[in-house]
């Protein structure tokens, strides 16, 4: 078992045993990348406040996202194709995370079936949705994830059309994936993923392949997606959607003000704010630097969550102290899972929850629902002040 001491470790071996046409499909941004690249930095530009001689015993990460329990406000993101980062992953990921105490949320893209994840998990998880023309599909997609019991409803709203990822076009990127001879000689030194994918039937998109009408998965992900996913989407059609989900409804990819007062308007019971993991609109601002003017307007009336360039527990300290109440995490769980399968899930999960919980004993903090921008310094003109 490899020593692994932060999400770095994670990613080197993942990197090792992923095909590159995953890997790549994981680790990039769309166009220039600059939002993928900011997402990231900028965290580094906030900084904590160091106090002492503060008692830190009896420390306690646990919260509540959306009215549910969890171990630490830490929720795995819809992540599509996992289960083409590791055979079965959307399973593995989701029993990770169920046994560490925090959501596991199953992307519309994903290989396992909303049928696959809840026949082989215990505890309910949260399902995700694009919006697809064919609304039958939609109707019973949204049926499935209540058969499914599932525990909340995210609803993906910064994706009708696809940033462009320039690797994924060189890869031709596909579920399952194109052999050609690159491909293949490729996959062929990726021994452990090849062994796990011989073991599984689960190797297209289990939630829409025989589901959609019209929808023929076999081309490339971009192309496909843009000839299914529905151009039309707007805020009377989620409306719609919050009408058909007696559950918690959670917006997903909000990074302006107006939006975030949309969500409100539509009866949305959380929000996150996020750029996609920067995959989406390159050259929008990083999630953290957009949270700070989304919090003064709507954070007394909806639950704020943040996702974007997280990869350690400071990060998720941060965003917590600024004043979300919940983040998402998307690349540093997929790392976990393509190096160690269902157990660098979990390794991915320790090592955020012990440096959440290390960083707030530093920060003179027992209670993670106690942080506070008392615990931050933020740098003049980090957020809200634009021309
Ligand atoms: C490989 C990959 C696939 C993704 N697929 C989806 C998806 O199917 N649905 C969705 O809502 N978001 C998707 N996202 C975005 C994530 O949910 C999340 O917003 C993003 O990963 C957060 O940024 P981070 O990776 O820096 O943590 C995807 C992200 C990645 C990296």
């Amino acid at each position: 078992m490899p020593v692994i001491t932060n999400i770095d470790d994670l990613k080197r071996i993942y990197k090792r045993r992923t095909p590159k046409m995953f890997y790549d499909y994981a680790e990039s941004g769309s166009w220039t990348e600059q939002t993928f690249r900011e997402n990231t930095s900028d965290f580094d530009k906030l900084y904590l406040r160091q106090r002492i001689a503060v008692d830190m015993t009896g420390r306690s990460t646990a919260s509540q996202l959306v009215g549910q329990d969890v171990s630490m406000p830490v929720a795995l993101a819809p992540v599509g194709l996992t289960g083409m980062q590791c055979a079965d992953g959307e399973i593995k990921a989701a029993r990770a995370a169920e046994k560490f105490g925090v959501p596991f949320t199953l992307s519309t893209m994903s290989i396992c079936s909303i049928e696959d994840v809840a026949e082989n998990t215990e505890k309910p998880f949260w399902f995700q949705v694009y919006t697809l023309k064919d609304d039958d599909f939609m109707r019973r997609l949204f049926d499935r994830a209540k058969a499914a019991k599932c525990s909340a409803l995210v609803i993906t709203v910064d994706l009708q059309i696809m940033g462009q990822r320039h690797k994924d076009i060189r890869n031709g990127l596909s579920a399952p994936p194109k052999l050609t001879p690159k491909s293949v000689a490729n996959m062929m030194t990726k021994v452990q993923w090849g062994l796990g994918m011989l073991g599984t039937k689960r190797r297209t998109f289990g939630n829409v392949v025989g589901h959609a009408k019209g929808v023929d998965a076999t081309g490339s992900l971009s192309a496909w997606t843009s000839q299914a996913f529905d151009h039309a989407l707007d805020w009377e059609r989620i409306k719609e959607f919050r009408k058909w989900w007696d559950g918690p409804v959670i917006l997903k990819g909000i990074l302006d003000v107006e939006d975030a007062r949309k969500a409100l308007d539509v009866g949305a019971d959380a929000i996150v704010v996020s750029n996609h993991g920067g995959r989406q609109l390159d050259g929008a601002i990083s999630s953290i630097r957009a949270l700070p003017e989304i919090l003064d307007a709507v954070g007394d009336k909806i639950e704020v969550h943040l996702d974007s360039g997280i990869r350690s527990g400071q990060d998720v300290l941060k965003a917590l102290a600024m004043g979300a109440k919940g983040t998402m995490i998307g690349r540093a769980f997929v790392y976990g899972l393509g190096a160690m399968g269902e157990a660098g899930v979990t390794a991915a999960l320790e090592v955020i929850h012990k440096e959440l919980d290390t960083t707030m004993a530093l920060c003179g903090e027992r209670d993670v629902k106690n942080l506070g921008r008392h615990n931050l310094l933020v740098p003049k003109g980090f957020s809200g002040e634009w021309e």
